[in-house]
């Protein structure tokens, strides 16, 4: 299967940061933001990816990630997407490059602990529709949120986009898996409120069909789109494998 890294956007909320680079090419502990889904899609075996991306400093993707060889890909595209018209909108840029196949699809900016391969097999296995990977987080109003019919064993009835009132603690990841209508879906889309065509309303069509699986991501998780999240990303993978934390920031200080 081939996958899609959406790296796009402006970072508004990474400002001033984002105003010298692209916010996927900042630095998370010791390497720059996109090398973790890049990591995790290699984990589960996908080694034909494209990074579609953005944005006045889309040429550093180049630089950085060359042709992919480095980081163990074996092909590597680009697509660049004009403005920030959402997730969906940046998914319409790899239609081609899907060439008509399934497709794993990962938000630059999405950090995992562990893996998404066991995820990938059930996808392969399932041969068509969608899937994505549910998270149990203290914050859901901050992200696309799964309503279950009786519980979070049950299926999900509805994906609710930043909800003032979640009706779950249960947050939909960014990492999904699609058949080929995706496009199709894309294409047909409406910009929401905020303007932007939404990977929710596409997870949302899916499941009016009983066409969406979910699987509930083993280990740690987190966003680096924010100055909080992203300052959490590092301290997390500061302390991967429980590594003692390096970061002590009162050690040496007299009178700390
Ligand atoms: O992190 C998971 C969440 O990501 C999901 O729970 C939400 O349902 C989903 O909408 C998304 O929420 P955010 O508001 O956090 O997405 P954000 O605008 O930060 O975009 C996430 C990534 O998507 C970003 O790092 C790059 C890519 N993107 C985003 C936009 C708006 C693009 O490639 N192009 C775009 O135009």
């Amino acid at each position: 299967m081939k996958g899609v890294i959406l790296a796009g956007g402006l970072g508004t909320r990474l400002r001033p940061l984002t105003l010298v680079t692209n916010k996927h090419l900042l630095p998370v502990y010791d390497r720059p933001m996109v090398y973790y889904p890049i990591q995790t899609l290699l984990d589960a075996g996908i080694d034909d990816v494209m990074v579609v991306t953005g944005g006045e400093h889309a040429g550093h993707f180049l630089k950085l990630l060359r042709n992919g060889k480095e980081l163990g890909l074996r092909k590597l595209e680009y697509a660049y997407q004009e403005g920030e018209g959402g997730i969906a909108d940046a998914l319409k840029l790899a239609e081609d490059f899907a060439d008509g196949g399934p497709v794993v699809v990962a938000l630059g900016d999405n950090i995992i602990e562990g893996s998404i391969a066991g995820a990938v097999n059930a996808y392969r296995e399932q041969g068509s529709g969608a899937k994505v990977l549910l998270k149990r987080v203290p914050d859901p109003h901050r992200f696309g949120v799964a309503r279950f019919e009786g519980g979070p064993d049950g299926q999900i009835v509805e994906i609710i986009e930043k909800p003032k009132d979640p009706p779950s603690d249960y947050a939909v990841t960014g990492f999904y898996m699609y058949d080929a209508r995706v496009f199709d879906i894309c294409n047909g889309l409406e910009p929401s409120l905020r303007g932007e065509l939404e990977i929710t309303d596409v997870n949302n069509w899916y499941l009016g069909r009983g066409e969406l699986t979910h699987d509930v991501l083993e280990g740690w998780w987190t966003d680096a789109g924010t100055i909080p999240s992203l300052y959490r990303a590092t301290r997390l993978l500061a302390h991967k494998d429980g590594a003692p934390d390096p970061i002590d920031p009162l050690h040496g200080v007299s009178g700390a």
